[in-house]
């Protein structure tokens, strides 16, 4: 499988606090100086396209939070030769910047929403309807769905992780929302990656359930042919839908072999894989100035590493999404 897919981490930081994502101790924030300046992720993202990647998807921390990304997304689409660029959101700042990001070149946007009860999602995210959310959390994300719906009506995704305990009941009332609206709903199922994650105990709920779950509340689901587009997701269809449903199922289903991304983080640093750590680094190449050239064949060799990574078992242990971006 060839690696063309790029998941760009844009920053550390978040405007959430969820349950199972952010570090129980944060360390503190990285350092402004370590950071890659846009200029400096624009020229590393145009050697990952000049080394095979066609898509790049930036995610976070919250991506949205970063200064400027309606400029920096302008300046990544305008890279020849790269043909989707994407984001990951938690959608709290989406609905104020879904138009000029459209405007900017997005391609499509996938949102991260675990609850559709403002309790539950407060509870989840560290965030209610109490000062410091601003104003209602919930009510905010979901305009954020509205507006997404409204500039990408066929690419928006909404990404539901299930949790025993807190939010398994609403499997069947995520699957409904597909019904009426050309959405996609995707169940991740949990993976327990740091200590704060940990702390949940055993919540994670199979996919095997939720489809259950959903089969006894709203009829058979009908898969759907597969494409490129999917990624690790298998998708089905409720009867008579707009549209659809996903589940991407790495603790039940072993996808590594089909595995097409790499990912950099907010500082440079390279990672084959979500469980491996970062194996590589970028920052110091694009600061002594190397050309695309030197930085797409130092990059062409991170990809060969992955190739041979691919072999072995799927890893597991200790990651930190907030700073890798899932
Ligand atoms: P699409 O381009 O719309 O298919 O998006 P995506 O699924 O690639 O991106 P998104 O940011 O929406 O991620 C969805 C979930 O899939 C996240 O929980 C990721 O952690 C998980 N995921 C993405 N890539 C991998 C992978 O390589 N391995 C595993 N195990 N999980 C992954
Ligand atoms: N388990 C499963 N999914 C996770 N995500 C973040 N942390 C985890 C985890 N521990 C998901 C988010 C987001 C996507 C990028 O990764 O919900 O939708």
């Amino acid at each position: 499988m060839a690696i063309d897919y790029l998941r760009l981490s844009l920053t550390d930081r978040c405007n959430l606090n969820c349950v199972y994502c952010t570090p129980l101790e944060k360390k503190g924030f990285l350092r402004h100086e370590d950071l890659l300046r846009h200029e400096e992720i624009a020229r590393a993202v145009a050697a990952f396209v000049k080394a095979g990647v066609r898509k790049v998807r930036l995610t976070g921390g919250e991506p949205l939070v970063k200064k400027n990304i309606v400029g920096l997304a302008g300046m990544l689409r305008e890279i020849p030769g790269l043909e989707e660029l994407a984001l990951t959101t938690n959608g709290l700042l989406l609905a104020e910047l879904a138009a000029p990001l459209r405007e900017a070149g997005l391609d499509r946007v996938n949102i991260s929403l675990d609850s559709l009860k403002k309790e539950t999602f407060a509870k989840i995210t560290g965030h209610g309807t109490g000062a410091s959310a601003g104003a209602d959390a919930f009510d905010r994300v979901w305009r954020g769905v509205e507006a997404a719906l409204e500039m990408w009506p066929r690419g928006v995704k909404l990404n539901v992780v299930l949790m025993r305990r807190l939010n398994d009941a609403e499997a069947a009332d995520f699957a409904r929302l597909t019904l009426d609206r050309p959405l996609a709903v995707r169940f991740i199922e949990f993976y327990a990656t740091n200590e704060r994650a940990a702390r949940l105990g055993d919540a994670l709920v199979p996919t095997a359930e939720t489809r259950r779950r959903i089969e006894d509340a709203l009829g058979p689901l009908e898969a759907v042919a597969p494409s490129a587009a999917d990624g690790p997701a298998r998708v089905y269809k409720l009867r008579g839908a707009a549209g659809r449903i996903g589940f991407i199922s790495g603790r039940s289903d072993y996808f590594c072999g089909a595995c097409n991304r790499v990912r950099m983080d907010c500082t440079g640093k390279v990672y084959p894989c979500l469980f491996s750590g970062p194996t590589h680094d970028l920052r110091d190449l694009l600061r002594r100035g190397a050309p695309e050239e030197a930085l797409a064949s130092y990059i062409k060799k991170i990809f060969l590493v992955k190739s041979n990574h691919r072999k072995d078992a799927p890893g597991s242990g200790h990651i930190e999404m907030s700073s890798i971006g899932g």
